[in-house]
């Protein structure tokens, strides 16, 4: 479920031109995408969020090898509910987790995101599928609802890079 390497990189790259004071991270798994966060922070912290201790136990032990678990901040739960806890403000946020959820999620990271702020969503051409107007199934009509959703919310500036399964940058303005 992990991103690839060269979103990996471009994570990294995005981390250290934005180079926030708090970045968040819905959906953390074992812990790929936040080192690549991690690694482009200079002074600022990560927060994650997840609902799997089993997961996140594989990322932990990630973090601590690599020498960034100071960095990193984990909270376990619905990301619906702890992101609440956030005070913020968020200057970078990656969402990857359960993809129902995505409106929800880039709502309470909006809320939280300084003027100027990135968010970043993942899986967002699922395969090419979003842009099939034969394709009908709910996952894939959920994608497309969130697409809109962004594309027509006049808060942002945003764009879709077709990397791996497509990134969405979206701009805060
Ligand atoms: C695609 S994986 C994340 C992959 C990770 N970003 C990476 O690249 O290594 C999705 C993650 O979302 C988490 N997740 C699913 N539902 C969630 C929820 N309601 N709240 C928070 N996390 C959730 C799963 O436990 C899983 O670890």
């Amino acid at each position: 479920m992990q991103i690839s390497a060269d979103q990996g990189r471009f994570l990294t790259m995005l981390t250290q031109l934005v180079d926030p004071t708090l970045a968040v991270e819905v959906g953390t798994f074992t812990g790929y995408s936040s080192l690549c966060i991690a690694r482009g922070l200079t002074h600022g912290r990560l927060h994650c969020f997840d609902v799997s201790d089993e997961w996140t136990s594989v990322a932990r032990r990630y973090w601590e090898k690599a020498g960034l678990a100071e960095k990193i901040t984990l909270t376990l739960g619905p990301a619906t509910e702890t992101l609440r806890e956030v005070e913020g403000p968020i200057q970078l946020a990656f969402i990857d987790a359960d993809k129902t959820n995505y409106p929800a999620y880039y709502e309470l990271v909006m809320e939280r995101m300084e003027p100027g702020g990135l968010i970043l969503a993942d899986n967002t051409l699922r395969g090419g599928t979003v842009a099939d107007p034969a394709r009908t199934e709910r996952y894939v009509q959920e994608m497309r609802e969130f697409n809109e959703l962004v594309i027509n919310d006049p808060r942002v500036t945003t764009t879709i890079m077709p990397i791996r399964d497509g990134v969405t940058l979206i701009r805060k303005n």
